[in-house]
């Protein structure tokens, strides 16, 4: 196996560093011998380094760097099986490399592009061989991301799909398989992660350290805030705008002018010192802590979730008398806590009320009923479908009402954000902190919003990627495995659908749509009709995971 590496840069030389350590001989190609050598240089440099910690002997660090062999000559390819292009990200630059492929390599050559923006259809248009082009898409570093996405252009043809899918995995790579459509499956499914999290700050729902808190306590990495500090606000800032204008304008991914503005200040990042944060050895913003009394029994827990259920049981776990009334009476015998028949039986003599219902409809019923019977109970609201104050509103005295939110499975959450409504009193938010500390969570406050903070980034991720599921870019197996492996996310959004539920997912893009009247909250038809089928995916029920 022969293989050619177009562009000695940050990719090129991480793919021909993986190829050549695979045992593949390597031509790389640069514009002028200093930068190919420089280039080579670099992967010299990285192997040094793995020999000096152990983890590769000299011989095959320097067998590894002698299967690379440095061109600048096109005619140097005459003799591959297939090439990767990562020159500069340029539609001119890029056409013209690929004639001089198309001129210059055998006939049975595959051609990739490494292209994360452009058209992969175009590219191939320069070749009088577009169904031999074929995208191949590395993360960086190359040798460290195990995902390839490999894009099929208009006119590549189902040999070219299976052979590039055959060299991923040559390159010790897991292969996903998309479509030529902007983004491809990863960067256009992630976009919400900053864009959402830029657009809770302009909305004054919360700072960036305190989303980024937040973000992390649902199982990421790192914050939206960090991330985009890591890749750069000047290239993040680009791969939406890039995405967004490809798609003419679609709402759901509009840039935020807020980080233009972090672009223009010249604060890109990590690079430059200072993006977000800073990174000039000075200290990072502090988070407020909270210091939340204890909670005192009985706890009443109305409401016709799941989520309900289980911060019911997590309550009775922490030793605090929990009655349950549900709808769902067989779901609270088996969560064992004390299932009750009416509302009033619930609350009476109760300290706290959570409420934690989906629908408007049940919500508000059930506010209402609350207020009846136990007036100056507070009362702990589910905020992920509609605003804290506007289910504050269906209570007869609003002040006793504080917003709270958490994404589901409660098991995996770290922190629970406390949403006050406009109307609440400091009494609720205590109170609502309370409850977060007694089922082992950290309270977090927030402002008010539909949807609070976690749970609206990542339903819009899970909307993105619908979305990709119904427009035939990827299965769900690869849009899964895309996201994991591409964005080190803890689960493959499709899947995460399944564990907060698909019915729930969809309820909270409505409630943010209610809210916000926009359509960049507008569900994607897909979500839309399985939450209607009641394909919920939880309890192993039918959802994506069977879909
Ligand atoms: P880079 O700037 O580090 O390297 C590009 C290299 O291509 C340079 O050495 C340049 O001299 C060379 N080059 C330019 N024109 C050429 C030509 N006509 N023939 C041969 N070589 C030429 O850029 P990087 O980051 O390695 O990106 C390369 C490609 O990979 C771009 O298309 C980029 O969009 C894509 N990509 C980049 C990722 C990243 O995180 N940096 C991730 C995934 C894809």
């Amino acid at each position: 196996m022969k293989l050619g590496v177009i562009g000695a840069g940050t990719m090129g030389g991480g793919i021909a560093q993986v190829a050549a350590q695979q045992g593949i001989d390597v031509r790389l190609l640069d514009v002028r011998t200093e930068l190919v050598q420089a280039g080579v240089d670099r992967i010299r440099g990285f192997l040094q380094r793995a020999v000096e910690r152990g983890r590769m002997s000299k011989a095959d660090a320097d067998a590894t760097v002698g299967r690379i062999e440095p061109t600048v000559e096109f005619s140097a390819l005459a003799d591959v099986d297939a090439v990767i292009e990562a020159a500069v990200e340029d539609i001119a630059v890029k056409s013209q490399v690929f004639r001089q492929l198309d001129e210059h390599c055998p006939a049975h050559a595959i051609l990739a592009s490494n292209t994360s923006s452009l058209s992969v259809t175009e590219i191939g248009a320069a070749t009088k061989r577009p169904e031999a082009v074929v995208g191949m898409h590395f993360f960086n570093p190359v040798p460290l991301m195990a995902l390839v996405e490999v894009v099929r252009g208009y006119s590549t043809s189902d040999a070219t799909m299976d052979r590039a899918v055959d060299l991923a995995r040559l390159l010790g790579k897991t292969p996903v398989r998309a479509s030529d459509t902007p983004g491809f499956i990863v960067n256009r499914i992630v976009r919400p992660f900053y864009n959402e999290a830029l657009r809770i700050l302009g909305d004054g729902v919360a700072d960036y350290p305190i989303v980024d808190r937040i973000m992390k306590g649902v199982g990421f990495r790192m914050g939206p805030f960090e991330l985009m500090d890591l890749i750069g606000n000047d290239v993040n800032f680009a791969v939406t705008h890039s995405i967004f204008s490809q798609l003419y304008g679609e709402p759901k991914l509009r840039p935020s002018f807020r980080q233009l503005r972090i672009v223009q200040s010249g604060n890109l990042g990590q690079k430059t010192g200072r993006g977000w944060y800073a990174y000039d050895g000075s200290s990072a913003p502090e988070l407020p802590t909270i210091a939340a009394e204890p909670l005192m029994g009985p706890v009443a827990v109305v409401g016709d979730s799941a989520l309900g259920m289980d911060l019911a049981s997590a309550l009775s776990a922490a030793g605090l008398e929990t009655r349950v009334w549900s709808r769902e009476p067989p779901r609270a015998a088996t969560s064992g806590v004390h299932g009750v028949a009416s509302i009033a039986e619930a609350v009476s003599g109760a300290a706290l009320v959570v409420e934690a219902g989906w629908s408007r409809d049940t919500k508000r019923e059930m506010l209402r009923d609350v207020a009846r019977v136990a007036p100056r109970t507070p009362v702990a609201s589910i905020a992920l479908t509609v605003a804290a104050s506007e289910a504050a509103s269906w209570h007869a005295n609003p002040s006793i009402v504080c917003g709270f939110a958490v994404l589901p499975p409660l098991a995996d959450a770290k922190v629970v954000e406390v949403a006050p409504a406009l109307q609440t009193d400091p009494a609720a938010v205590k109170a609502a902190e309370s409850l977060a500390v007694a089922v082992g969570k950290e309270p977090v406050l927030v402002g008010d919003g539909s949807g609070g903070v976690a749970a609206r980034i990542v339903a819009l991720i899970v909307n993105e990627a619908c979305a990709a599921l119904m427009e035939g870019i990827a299965t769900r197996e690869d849009i899964d495995a895309a996201v994991r492996l591409g964005a080190n996310y803890p689960h493959g959004p499709l899947e995460w659908a399944d564990l907060i539920g698909v019915d729930l997912v969809y309820a909270i893009i409505r409630g943010m749509h209610e809210e916000l009247r926009e359509d960049r909250y507008r569900p994607a038809p897909l979500l839309r009709r399985m939450a209607l089928a009641g394909w919920t995916g939880r309890d192993a029920g039918r959802g994506f995971s069977t879909f």
